[in-house]
């Protein structure tokens, strides 16, 4: 018996603690004074000394949560085999009752738009059901998905389902990772894998269904193969095409794909109550960790789901989360701290699917990856701070960032839905009611209006798509990012003046890379260092997940990591120094642990670098080394990146060359201390302040060397830095 005691007393901010009180007690393990009195002891107040106040939600119909139960609830199968078991479960997802419903409109139509609810069923069950009906004989079944993590882990649960290993008969495709074989029927992959086999078969024959799901995400790739598939699927009327999404404005995909009926899987979903903060929480970060708290000790069993904007955010969270449990010790129920994002491995993966332990609660910190893409059974609580990552690009600077900014009105109600699946649940909110009514957007802008266009660009160009602004989008880009990237292709030789691919730009687009990185690949063959470039590109590649900062080894961590810097080398070759070192070791595990370096990141690096050599066959570069000539190497980078260029400022901080703009060296960067005059960078991320991030020293004639056609002379001259002798405002190395 529990009082919601929040709805009777909502003024009483202490209320549910009090119920808690009354009903939990008995079963806790927080220990209490002899006369049944409360005795706080220190670490309980150190849990409550930040307490969050919540209001709940008045309005609960606004957010229209069914409060129909649907289905069985399935018998123990315990005694049944796991697959038996997992064939059970498969009977009881809300699309089952509908699969020949389904099947029949499959058949008589040949595109469909099908909608459902987030774990109804979709993305596991379709796909299955139509191999069930015979369409893998005629072609493979494909379903992309948004992100890798979804790719790799529906596919995995599919294959279990099916009682096959993964990458037989169930595989997956991301990039630089293909799990799929001759048997494989059934394909997951990102929606920009099914992009790049568009290059290799452009009317995507070896297919004989084609899903896009997580339509409603309108991620980049998803919004070009949309115009890519509407188009093959005029000539291969074989081609069934399904377009699934988790969110109701449906008819727009049904307009845009000529009126295509709309399949509705009806949902099936429990009232959720809604709680926002009273006030604004200046830390969201903070108030999670409080609030994930506050559940664990007040509210009834249920595990929690939290949404966070990225790694970092989550291995705080996660650390701080693990030492403040500690300290409660045994006072407090386990709670057992399940981390998902893009980069985790697979096994660690697997965890957040595994089930809670009696008596145990499980607490999933996850990216917007948890938002549609991934189902965890067993969540009863959301916490939402509100935030995601988001992409943004201003084209006339040509800047593009990372920015962590508030998630749209959309993708609250399909956070707080996540609480809902199995039985009631409870969303809270860090942010005020007053902030989701009046501040929040209705939807999020498709990223197709908010980001850099080049690879785009670069790929449709190499499909011989040759008028960008005919092309029948969804939404449009703004003509301006358009234009941005048409330009950048043409500085980097990837076009002609006139608009047409080059012979550069057609070895460019073999690479699954951004243009960028591509040309400077392309570019190394001329300075004989494909060797080593390729091994930096990989290490861009894998991202930020190198190095390895535990909180309480920082100096030792640092001091490693500066090691890869000797010499002030920048940042690329200190990567480059990384994997050398590695292979030296023979890959050795245990030289990563001693040097703080993640193992996983540099795995996948050597998978992405052994790729890249695979390629550079294909575009005629022979692979050629250099080590004694980091300038070589530098110029290489150069010619990709060399629109990237900052010059110091007295003032200590950097201007863009072209477009000025002020920026900063990230504090990570191992040139963070030494303010070279001039750098190159790889990219650019707002957090505080505008960072560079992966940084090298260059000398400023290589850019009138290297871009003649984007530098002059003048553009380079240090005019302001004259006086100041070359060498001056260094710190000493570290
Ligand atoms: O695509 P949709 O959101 O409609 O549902 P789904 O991803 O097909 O998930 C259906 C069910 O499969 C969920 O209830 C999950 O419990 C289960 N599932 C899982 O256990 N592990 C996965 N990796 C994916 C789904
Ligand atoms: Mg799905």
């Amino acid at each position: 018996r529990y009082r919601d005691s929040a709805v009777g007393d909502k003024m009483n901010p202490f209320a549910e603690q009090e119920a808690w009180e009354e009903h939990q007690i008995g079963k806790a393990t927080l220990k209490f004074g002899s006369k049944g009195k409360k005795q706080v002891t220190d670490d309980y107040q150190y849990v409550f000394e930040d307490r969050i106040d919540f209001i709940k939600e008045s309005v609960m119909d606004r957010i229209q949560y069914e409060d129909a139960l649907g289905g069985e609830i399935p018998e123990d199968a315990a005694a049944k085999s796991a697959l038996q078991k997992l064939k059970e479960e498969r009977k009881t997802l809300p699309i089952y009752p509908h699969r020949e419903e389904l099947l029949q409109a499959i058949e008589q139509y040949q595109v469909i738009v099908i909608v459902g609810e987030t774990g109804s069923g979709k993305t596991t069950q379709i796909p299955q059901y139509l191999h069930e009906a015979g369409y893998s004989k005629q072609g493979t079944i494909g379903c992309t998905q948004p992100r890798r993590v979804a790719a790799m882990s529906v596919a995995a649960r599919v294959s279990h389902e099916m009682g096959v290993k993964l990458g037989h008969e169930v595989g997956y495709s991301i990039r630089f990772e293909d799990c799929t074989s001759e048997k494989t029927v059934l394909k997951y992959m990102t929606d920009g894998m099914l992009l790049r086999e568009f290059l290799g078969e452009p009317d995507l024959a070896s297919y004989s269904v084609l899903m896009v799901d997580e339509a409603h995400e309108r991620t980049l790739s998803t919004d070009i193969l949309f115009g890519l598939l509407k188009d093959i699927s005029r000539f291969r009327k074989d081609l069934k095409l399904l377009i699934s999404s988790a969110t109701l404005d449906a008819v727009k995909f049904s307009d845009y794909f000529d009126s295509a009926p709309i399949f509705k899987i009806p949902g099936r979903r429990f009232p959720v109550d809604i709680y926002f903060t009273k006030a604004l929480e200046a830390d969201y970060i903070d108030a999670a960790i409080v609030t994930v708290l506050q559940i664990h000790v007040m509210q009834p069993p249920g595990d929690i789901l939290v949404f966070l904007t990225g790694q970092e955010e989550i291995e705080t969270v996660d650390e701080i989360l693990k030492h403040r449990t500690r300290g409660l010790g045994t006072k407090i129920a386990e709670l057992i701290i399940c981390p998902i994002y893009a980069n985790l491995p697979t096994e660690l993966q697997a965890k957040i699917f595994k089930p809670t332990p009696k008596g145990a609660r499980k607490v999933v910190l996850a990216t917007n990856i948890a938002e549609t893409s991934l189902t965890i059974d067993g969540i009863k609580y959301v916490v939402d701070p509100g935030y995601c990552k988001i992409k943004s690009y201003n084209p006339r600077t040509g800047m593009e960032s990372l920015l962590i900014s508030p998630i749209s009105k959309a993708s609250a109600m399909q956070r707080a839905g996540r609480s809902g699946r199995t039985g009631p649940g409870k969303c809270f909110r860090l942010y005020t009611a007053y902030t989701y009514h009046h501040d929040l957007e209705d939807n999020t802008v498709p990223e197709i209006q908010r980001t850099n266009l080049a690879n785009v660009v670069l790929t449709l160009k190499s499909l011989g798509i040759d008028d960008l602004v005919n092309f029948d989008f969804m939404d449009p880009p703004p003509s301006e990012a358009l234009l941005k990237a048409v330009e950048l292709l043409f500085v980097l030789s990837a076009l002609n003046i006139r608009g047409e691919l080059t012979n550069v730009g057609r070895r460019m687009a073999e690479f699954p890379l951004d243009p960028m990185l591509s040309k400077m690949i392309i570019a190394s063959d001329q300075y004989k260092c494909s060797d080593e470039v390729i091994s930096i590109a990989a290490m861009l590649s894998v991202g930020n997940s190198i190095f390895y900062r535990p909180k309480d080894k920082q100096v030792h961590a640092d001091n490693a990591r500066l090691n890869f810097h000797t010499g002030n080398v920048g940042d690329h070759i200190a990567l480059l120094n990384v994997y050398n070192s590695w292979k030296e070791t023979n890959f050795s595990t245990q030289w990563c642990y001693e040097n703080y370096i993640q193992v996983r990141s540099m795995k996948r690096a050597r998978d992405v670098r052994d790729q890249l050599e695979g390629l550079l066959e294909r575009v005629e570069i022979e692979l050629s080394s250099n080590p004694n000539d980091l300038d070589a190497v530098k110029k290489a980078i150069t010619a990709g990146f060399f629109h990237h260029s900052a010059r110091l400022q007295k003032d200590g901080a950097y201007k863009t060359v072209k477009n000025p703009q002020t920026v900063y060296i990230h504090p990570s960067s191992g040139l963070a201390e030494v303010h070279p005059r001039w750098v190159i960078y790889h990219e650019l991320v707002l957090t505080t302040k505008e960072y560079m991030r992966q940084i090298t020293e260059l000398k400023p004639d290589w850019l009138v060397e290297i871009a003649p056609h984007y530098y002059q002379l003048k553009d380079v001259e240090d005019s302001g830095l004259k006086k100041m002798p070359r060498g001056q405002g260094r710190a000493p190395i570290k």
